[in-house]
């Protein structure tokens, strides 16, 4: 399937949990284009994981990280980029993501999310008492993920349907 020649990357954001990294590498199965998690770039900078970065700095310090590295990987083309979950957060990383891509939002209910995050100890925000968390952190963001110009649902899909849906809408 042939990609929009105006379509620099592909950007995934969404809430933890909702597949962004799952459906990131199978959309590079399908395309051949680069995989970057900025996740992933962010442990690379700061030489620490996230959990790390937030005990030891903060989470104003991991988001100014978080800047800096989205904005540089979007200086790239062709990248399917997976984004962690607060990237959303600040404007400024909005307006840059509408503006170096095709952006979509993966969604999930809450019940999905905390089923697919609650073994997981690597996601600082959602450490003790996940499921409150959870909740509360899903309805400060909603309007954020919003400016998307792809929303899909996932609890029912999987990652090759989910895939398939991207590439139509982008080609
Ligand atoms: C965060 C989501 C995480 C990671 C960090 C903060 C958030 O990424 O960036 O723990 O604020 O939602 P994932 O969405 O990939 O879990």
């Amino acid at each position: 399937m042939e990609i929009k020649n105006q379509i620099d990357n592909i950007i995934l954001i969404g809430f933890m949990g909702t597949g962004k990294s799952t459906v990131g590498k199978e959309l590079v199965e399908q395309l051949g284009w680069d995989f970057v998690d900025t996740d992933v770039c962010i442990v690379e900078e700061a030489g620490m994981t996230i959990p790390e970065i937030f005990e030891r700095f903060g989470e104003a310090h991991f988001r100014d990280l978080e800047h800096r590295v989205l904005a540089k990987v979007l200086e790239q083309r062709q990248q399917i980029v997976s984004t962690g979950g607060g990237a959303v957060l600040r404007e400024e990383n909005r307006t840059l993501m509408g503006s170096k891509g095709m952006v979509v939002a993966l969604t999930a209910t809450k019940e999905t999310i905390f089923d697919r995050v609650k073994q997981d100890e690597n996601r600082p925000l959602l450490q003790g008492g996940a499921w409150q968390k959870i909740e509360a952190l899903l309805k400060e963001r909603e309007h954020a993920y919003s400016f998307a110009n792809l929303t899909i649902a996932t609890d029912d899909l999987d990652k090759h349907q989910i895939a398939k849906r991207i590439m139509q809408a982008c080609s």
